[in-house]
């Protein structure tokens, strides 16, 4: 049985993924911060799932009080088989883009904070040399736009740790598998651009299930990002720089 903690579980992406593993029998710690709605999720996952799901509160900018929360989560589940990174925000990028408080915020939501929490579960998954770590990041960190690049930047850092990682952790048969995540309609991108190439959380986290079904290293989430992503990458920086996008 996978003891599994996820973490942005109030996210509509990470609630379907949760009734996915536990479909498949997985014990959950559900876990973010806001404390009435996660409850309701846990509550939610468990009564479809017809196992019981546990949960609690972190905060991602929070990390005097990781290595806690990471311990009583693993305590409380018996033990820790796999670790799903599901939180971030979009923070407010016109804010952030001149203000260094907000840019730091941002970062911490997506980036510090998710750094932070991974090494004391990678830690924990190392010790015991079996377990998996499911890192959800975005296409904005494959190349920084004028329009999104604090988190972008955030995201693409994101990517560079989750990549290390899965190389050092290797050797210890820990899996990591970084997600790509293109536009998935949820409150972070309500109301913007690009609909037509949005999906629902719920095919977002069944392509994320099958791709950790598959043991995959990377994968975009849909799969047509990568080509997409692939073309963004090509764009000479000279005419980049003036896309308006
Ligand atoms: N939607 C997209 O198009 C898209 C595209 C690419 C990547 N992503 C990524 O997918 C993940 C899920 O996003 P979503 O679209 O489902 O957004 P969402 O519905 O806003 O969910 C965000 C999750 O992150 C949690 N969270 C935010 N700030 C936190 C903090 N400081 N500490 C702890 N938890 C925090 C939220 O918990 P609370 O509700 O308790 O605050 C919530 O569970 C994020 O990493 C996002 O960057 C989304």
């Amino acid at each position: 049985m996978n003891r599994v903690l996820i973490l942005g579980a109030t996210s509509p992406i990470a609630r379907a993924l949760a009734l996915r593993f536990a479909s498949d029998g997985a014990r959950l710690y559900l876990a973010a911060r806001n404390a009435d709605e996660v409850r309701r999720v846990a509550e939610d996952v468990g009564a479809r799932a017809g196992i019981p799901a546990l949960f609690g509160t972190f905060d991602a900018s929070d990390f005097a009080s990781h290595d806690e929360f990471v311990r009583r989560a693993a305590s409380d589940l018996g033990g820790l088989d796999g670790v799903v990174l599901c939180f971030g925000t979009l923070g407010d990028e016109d804010v952030a883009q001149t203000d260094p408080k907000e840019a730091l915020a941002t970062i911490h939501q997506n980036f510090t904070g998710a750094v932070s929490l991974i090494t004391l579960a990678a830690r924990h998954l190392e010790q015991q040399r079996s377990g998996f770590i499911i890192i959800i990041g975005s296409v904005a960190g494959e190349r920084g736009r004028k329009k999104n690049y604090v988190y972008g930047a955030a995201k693409g850092a994101l990517a560079l740790f989750a990549q290390g990682l899965r190389g050092r952790l290797a050797a210890s048969g820990v899996h990591v598998m970084t997600v790509k995540l293109g536009t998935v309609d949820t409150r972070m991108t309500w109301g913007r651009e690009g609909a037509l190439l949005t999906i629902a959380p719920t095919k977002a986290a069944d392509l994320i299930y099958v791709a950790y079904r598959k043991r995959a290293e990377v994968v975009y989430v849909p799969w047509f990002w990568r080509l997409i992503m692939g073309a963004v990458r090509m764009i000479p920086e000279s005419r980049f720089k003036r896309m308006s996008f």
